[in-house]
């Protein structure tokens, strides 16, 4: 069947960072988001992958030009963002009887083939795959029956609303049927619209629990904590290894001194040089970053070619490309635009 990766969100949470680079292609361990939800796809299942497209839609065009992908992969365009829902329905020409959604920003432990079978099984319009979360306010809730089929679908409710603590983990299998309900041309809601329709569930939308990991990596706290659950689950002492890639933690030609301490996890790109400081741990280091003595730095996602100074401190952070952080400068809790300079 095919996967459709929901990509054409602005990314507003995570500006400045998004006026530059869509949010799928945010790294991760220097691998952009979208890799990790790649990654997740049974060969054997999925035999195409399509990327709906709208905001830096040719910046999502030419990375999957210039990277190979064991699939066939195309992105189709949306002139204008048309929504969750527009999107999937705008893709409609590339779709057979069944079909894989995912949203483009989250990575999560779920096993689409154990979804595949259950939807199989349970024989409804759609399956969507289900999380447990303590404040479900921030998500699409369901009410679910002891047979597993939904009885209700809330975006984002109240707290005092909120069904359930089950959310909508943005991973769905549908059934080429559900596009009737989605009017073509328009901006939809795939989750207010078609998922909340008394319509679509009374069709049957059916909820796949899953256990293991689940993050939304849209907002900057929650992107450097979906780090911290790739790395967790990910790595090993020298790889980060998603499916088909390596990535070495400690890139080619990258200098650390003897006195640089490294805590890790962390993931060095190539062309880095570390003299006398203290990295990690949780970090991502891009390529061509050079760091000063005694500068300290955790809890971070730094991107490529970005110089920093002496007895400067970067925690819980996010840092563009074409960065410079002069001397003794404190970055904590920020995200830091392409091309600043910070002194
Ligand atoms: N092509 C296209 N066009 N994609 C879009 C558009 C659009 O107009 N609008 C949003 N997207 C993409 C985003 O890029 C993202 O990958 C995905 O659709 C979901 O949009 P978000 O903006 O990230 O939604 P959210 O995080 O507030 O909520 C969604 O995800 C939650 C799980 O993380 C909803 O699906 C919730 O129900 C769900 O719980
Ligand atoms: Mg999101």
């Amino acid at each position: 069947m095919e996967a459709i990766i929901l990509a054409g969100g602005f990314g507003t949470r995570l500006r400045p960072l998004t006026n530059t680079r869509p949010k799928p292609l945010v790294p991760i361990g220097n691998v952009p988001l979208v890799e990790y939800i790649i990654a997740k796809m049974p060969h054997k299942i999925v035999k195409k992958v399509i990327l709906a497209v709208s905001y830096m839609k040719e910046e999502m065009e030419r990375y999957f030009e210039e990277h190979e992908h064991p699939f066939e992969i195309v992105c189709v365009r949306e002139e204008e963002p048309l929504g969750t829902g527009g999107a999937i329905k705008n893709v409609e020409r590339e779709l057979g009887d069944q079909f894989l959604v995912f949203n483009g920003d989250v990575i999560s432990s779920v096993d689409v083939r154990k979804m595949r079978d259950y939807h199989k099984e349970k024989g409804g319009i759609g399956t969507l795959a289900l999380w447990e979360v303590d404040d479900p306010t921030a998500f699409g809730v369901v009410g679910l029956n002891e047979k597993g089929r939904i009885t209700a679908f809330q975006e984002k409710p109240k707290k005092e609303e909120a069904v359930s603590n089950l959310i909508n983990a943005g991973c769905y299998i549908l059934e080429s049927e559900i596009l009737d309900y989605i009017p073509s041309g328009k901006v939809v809601s795939v989750e207010r619209e078609v998922f909340s329709s008394s319509d679509v569930l009374d069709k049957g939308l059916y909820g796949f629990r899953f256990s293991g990991y689940f993050e939304d990596a849209g907002t900057p706290e929650k992107l450097l904590k979906a780090q911290k659950v790739i790395f967790r689950t990910h790595m090993n002492e020298d790889y980060l290894n998603i499916k088909n890639k390596k990535v070495k933690i400690i890139g080619e030609n990258s200098q650390l001194d003897v006195e640089t301490k490294l805590f890790r996890p962390v993931v060095i790109g190539e062309g880095c040089v570390l003299r006398r400081c203290i990295v990690g741990p949780w970090l991502s280091l891009g390529s061509d970053v050079s760091v000063g003595s005694y500068t300290r730095i955790e809890n971070s996602i730094l991107l490529n070619n970005i110089k920093i100074g002496k007895k400067a401190y970067i925690r819980n952070s996010i840092v563009g490309e074409n960065v410079i952080i002069e001397d003794e400068v404190v970055v904590e809790g920020e995200v830091v635009a392409d091309g600043e300079h910070l002194r």
